[in-house]
């Protein structure tokens, strides 16, 4: 699939609805086909790169790029309001756009995840880069490290445990943290309870965790920061590394240092995001996870021309010390997501993003649902030149089977060039969505959203 004259050209990744948009919009009412359910009230936020001005094409990295949040308010079944705004940072600043975010803001913003906790609504990023702090409507408050409790950076993947409404992540972050990560642990009240070191021989990029009832996963996976590349000045100095020593290590949640990680080891490969983790009855821990065989080894403009990602179920085990790979399906995926009921606990079912349509080998299509125990999937056809985002579950109040809600979903229109929030039956996925919310332009492919209630405090 490698065609070398696209290689140090990060075209692919800026093109289509890669492309940053340009406006920050406001648009009240939004058309709706359908009927949103009248429960839903709240905001579907997404996050991701939106760089300003021009690029350098042989050298930007799709990564890159001052952080874009896009948020859609429902309530009593209609579409309240769309608005997209800059996250406010030292570059938003100097071109007039958002506001600074300082004290302590950096160069870019926060560009790849947006979550509500402790009443916050925060964009955040991994690699060094505290939280940005936005108001309701998506306008930049300031840098938020967690109330001055943080010590570095955060990651863009924080885990939330329901059962004790904490968020758990791993953090890496290359200008000040060259030897270990750091294993942070935020409380419901929006503070860190819990900094510890994890000291590891390079500095992998970790960006994702798993998280079980009992174990912090780590992932040290090939894809680390090369030295060479940060002092030649490349603004994303990692790449595959061959002969890496690839491993998942087990921390016991109640650890008090990293000398009691459990490291097993695994076939080189990457991951970015896990779908979900859980404990099994022997010992063993279950992690299904989009992977990736390659990453940055040749593309260094963004993640898919080195390899695609399948879905895979990783079974750890701690006393053979060694992570076995199973794969659940040919087809390739990104963005899972699992019910917010069964994060860190055994689930049934899962829900991702299909790679690749018609149109690109990068491009997203089907959302797809799996029933892992029935062992069978079921997606939902965009249409010709639709394509969906990272499917985000929303439980419907008082249910009791884990797929009882809906599956939010961004799809990006090629013909028309704009997207639709599409709301599927989660029990029906294949169905008649439920809703279709007509958005005034693009949301670019960008990464990770969440469901933000209104009245809650909900799940990352
Ligand atoms: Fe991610």
């Amino acid at each position: 699939m490698q065609d070398e004259s696209l290689l140090n050209d990060a075209t692919p990744y800026v093109s289509g609805n890669y492309a940053p948009v340009t406006e920050e919009l406001t648009v009240t009412d939004l058309p709706v086909i359908g009927q949103i359910p009248e429960e839903l009230e709240g905001r579907l936020l997404r996050n991701g790169p939106n760089p300003i001005g021009d690029l350098d094409v042989s050298s930007h990295h799709w990564f890159l790029g001052d952080g874009m949040v896009h948020g859609i308010r429902l309530r009593g079944g209609k579409a309240e309001w769309y608005r997209n705004r800059y996250v406010g940072s030292q570059n938003t600043a100097q071109h007039g756009l958002a506001p600074s975010a300082g004290p302590i803001d950096a160069m870019t913003g926060p560009n790849t995840n947006v979550i509500g906790h402790a009443g916050k609504t925060l964009a955040i990023v991994e690699a060094g880069t505290a939280p940005v702090e936005l108001t309701y409507e998506l306008d930049t408050v300031g840098t938020n490290g967690f109330e001055g409790t943080l010590e570095n950076g955060f990651s863009a993947h924080p885990k939330y445990d329901p059962l004790t409404g904490e968020m758990h992540a791993m953090c890496y972050a290359p200008a000040t943290l060259m030897d270990k990560v750091q294993y942070v642990v935020v409380g419901p009240d929006g503070t860190v309870t819990k900094t510890m070191p994890i000291h590891l021989p390079t500095m992998p990029m970790i960006h994702d965790m798993g998280l079980t009832q009992t174990y912090a996963i780590v992932f040290d996976l090939p894809v680390a920061v090369d030295l060479d590349l940060a002092f030649a000045g490349q603004r994303f100095p990692l790449r595959w590394f061959h002969d890496y020593d690839a491993r998942v290590g087990l921390l016991p949640r109640n650890a008090t240092s990293d000398a009691e990680i459990i490291w097993c080891e695994i076939d080189p490969c990457y991951a970015f995001h896990p779908l979900n983790s859980y404990d099994l009855d022997d010992g063993r821990v279950v992690i299904d996870i989009c992977r990736f065989d390659k990453l940055f080894d040749v593309d260094r403009n963004g993640p898919f021309r080195d390899a695609l990602p399948q879905l895979e179920r990783w079974t750890v085990d701690p006393a053979a010390h060694r992570v076995t790979r199973d794969l659940i399906d040919e087809r390739h995926q990104e963005f899972p997501r699992v019910a917010g009921s069964v994060l860190n606990e055994k689930h049934r079912y899962g829900y991702t993003a299909g790679v690749g349509d018609s149109t690109s080998e990068w491009s997203f299509g089907d959302t797809i649902k799996y029933d892992f125990d029935a062992g069978t999937s079921v997606a939902h056809d965009h249409g010709a030149g639709r394509g969906g985002a990272e499917p985000v579950f929303v439980r419907r109040e008082g249910a009791t089977a884990e797929d009882d809600g809906w599956i939010m979903t961004v799809v990006y229109d090629a013909a028309e060039d704009r997207s639709d929030v599409v709301i599927l039956d989660a029990q029906d996925v294949g169905g008649d969505p439920v809703a279709t919310i007509q958005l005034p332009a693009r949301i670019p492919i960008g990464f990770h959203g969440n469901w933000v209630r209104d009245t809650v405090t909900p799940a990352p």
